[in-house]
């Protein structure tokens, strides 16, 4: 890093921006593992209900990702006193994307009376109190533009992608369930004092539609709620700000590795199959086979609905399968274990596209130690391309997709007895998924990987390593 920041001064060609970006693999495990991906059977968990049988919770599940709650969180000893947490989350589960709904099939997706709120608000007199304003969107045959959006917006309803009812509801759920563990240990009200919290979304307005839900659930008396927003140029928590560093990082492992289209190679026939039910073209250029995304995005998304899954519109016998989903569904695991933790490079990407977020995170953590800050929450509502990054950067053990409602918690302790040779008596647990992390790197207990309370400087130093300060990551991404 330091070296890169000399060459950068120094007008010289800089080729290797974060010097000290080390890549710890992850565990070798069925998500992994081409053969079994593409030979093996059944789905990576849970994809056709956001309730997870309480016996199996923590278990992954795609429609609503598991999270804290009392009834599995491990409350730590009592020398530890909780200072302060920041929850990262995904938003919880939607429509598809417009830009995935060209499946030539068609199972409607109904959103009367469930569309976005959207209205402007004044500060006096009748302009304070605005009737609610609620999208509905609609299709007219007349306009002869409308079919070359895609044929899943004719006749629909929905804004794509807009939170559903159910992910709403499951939204309202997570609320409630982190004010449960949390509200008495941070004394939180049931008002939402903003000197205490803070929540934050992206540009996407689907994360604003989970705020709602979210913070009925976490501040039962809330109203008006000031909801923090970077702007697209530079917004660390969609990580939207330009890095064409990254960006040639990420491409040169991806479509321009043969380690990645390996398996768009050897998965020809599944394509087949999926293209003989959507009618999506061989030839297609609108991203249905250059990865996954698109086909597990529309097949997931109905099956999270409680939908069927698709025939085609010529032939109603034939259809997708079960296990020709299931085989979607474990192949979009496995890309995003590859784009974030298995190629080589994932780790130097997440650190240039994420890291951003991380120094934010940082700041926030100092705060609470230098005692500057009287915030005692602050809530991130983001995306699966913030959270796998971020996953990137903490390098856990074993990636998945992060599903709807995917959720890290960073908490913050004070350990009451002094403790030796360290220089404050800090300590981060992380929890995914509601139970602590485990990572591949070199921190915790014996190195065991285990965030579980470690010296919060630990986490520190290795931020510095493997991002660098602001104005070297800013560097970092240059050309
Ligand atoms: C999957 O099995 C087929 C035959 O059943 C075999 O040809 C192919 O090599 C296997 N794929 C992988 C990635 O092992
Ligand atoms: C990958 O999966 C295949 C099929 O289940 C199995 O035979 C093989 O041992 C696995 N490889 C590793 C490294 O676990
Ligand atoms: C959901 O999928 C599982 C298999 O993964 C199946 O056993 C179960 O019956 C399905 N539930 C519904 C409601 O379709
Ligand atoms: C898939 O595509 C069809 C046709 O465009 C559309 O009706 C549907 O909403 C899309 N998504 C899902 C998840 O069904
Ligand atoms: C709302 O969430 C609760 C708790 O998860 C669940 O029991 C209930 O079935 C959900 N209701 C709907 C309409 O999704
Ligand atoms: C808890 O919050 C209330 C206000 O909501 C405040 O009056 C009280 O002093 C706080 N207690 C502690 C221990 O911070
Ligand atoms: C492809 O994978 C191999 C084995 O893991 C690795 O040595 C090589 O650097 C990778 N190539 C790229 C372009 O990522
Ligand atoms: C249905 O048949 C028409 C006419 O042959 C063709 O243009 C269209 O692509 C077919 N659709 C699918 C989904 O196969
Ligand atoms: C990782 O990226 C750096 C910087 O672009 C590049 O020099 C290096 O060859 C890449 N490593 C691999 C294994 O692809
Ligand atoms: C850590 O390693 C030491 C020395 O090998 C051992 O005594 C101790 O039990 C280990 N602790 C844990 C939590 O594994
Ligand atoms: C960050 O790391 C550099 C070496 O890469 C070191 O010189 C510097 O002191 C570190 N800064 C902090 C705050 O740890």
């Amino acid at each position: 890093m330091n070296l890169f920041v000399v060459a950068f001064a120094l007008g010289l060609p800089c080729l290797t921006p974060a010097v000290n970006v080390v890549h710890y693999p992850p565990k070798l495990t069925n998500l992994n593992n081409l053969t079994f991906v593409l030979n093996g059977t059944g789905a990576p968990g849970i994809f056709n209900s956001s309730t997870t049988p309480a016996i199996d919770y923590g278990i992954y599940n795609w429609c609503n990702m598991p999270h804290v709650r009392t009834q599995e969180y491990q409350i730590p000893s009592s020398d530890y006193n909780l200072k302060y947490i920041e929850v990262i989350q995904r938003h919880h589960k939607r429509t598809p994307y417009a830009s995935n709904t060209f499946f030539k099939e068609d199972i409607a997706w109904d959103c009367t009376g469930e569309g976005p709120v959207y209205y402007g608000k004044g500060t006096v007199g009748v302009t304070s109190d605005p009737a609610v304003v609620q999208w509905s969107a609609y299709t007219n045959s007349q306009n002869p533009f409308t079919n070359s959006v895609g044929p899943g917006f004719v006749g629909s309803n929905c804004a794509f992608p807009q939170i559903t009812t159910g992910g709403i509801n499951d939204s309202y759920t997570h609320g409630a369930d982190l004010r449960a563990v949390y509200a008495e240990r941070l004394n939180l009200s049931t008002n939402l004092d903003p000197n205490t919290f803070k929540i934050r979304v992206t540009s996407n307005p689907i994360t604003s539609q989970v705020s709602g839900g979210l913070l009925r659930g976490l501040f039962p008396d809330a109203s008006d709620v000031a909801v923090l927003i970077q702007a697209d140029a530079f917004d660390s928590l969609s990580a939207s700000y330009s890095c064409p560093v990254a960006d040639s990082v990420f491409s040169a492992y991806t479509t321009g590795s043969a380690n990645w289209t390996e398996h768009l190679v050897d998965g020809a026939g599944i394509y087949k199959e999926l293209d003989a039910v959507s009618g999506i073209a061989e030839d297609d250029t609108a991203g249905w086979h250059t990865s996954f995304d698109h086909y597990y995005d529309n097949l997931s998304a109905k099956q999270c609905d409680s939908k069927p899954l698709p025939c085609s519109v010529n032939d109603t016998s034939l259809c997708v399968t079960q296990s020709l989903a299931d085989t979607v569904f474990r192949l979009g695991n496995y890309e995003y274990s590859y784009y974030y933790r298995d190629a080589f490079n994932s780790t130097l990407f997440s650190a240039l596209s994420y890291g951003a977020w991380v120094l934010e995170l940082v700041g926030h953590l100092t705060e609470q130690i230098e005692g500057s800050s009287s915030v005692r929450y602050f809530h991130n509502v983001a995306h699966d391309d913030s959270l796998g990054p971020l996953l990137g950067i903490m390098q856990i053990s074993e990636m998945v997709w992060p599903g709807m409602g995917s959720e890290i918690v960073y908490e913050l302790y004070e350990k009451s007895a002094p403790s030796d040779s360290l220089s404050s008596n800090y300590f981060l647990r992380v929890l995914w998924g509601g139970q602590p992390m485990q990572t591949s790197l070199p921190l915790g207990t014996n190195s065991s990987g285990l965030l579980d309370m470690i010296p919060v400087e630990d986490f520190f130093s290795y931020v510095n390593n493997t991002i660098g300060t602001g104005p070297e990551l800013f560097a970092a991404c240059q050309n």
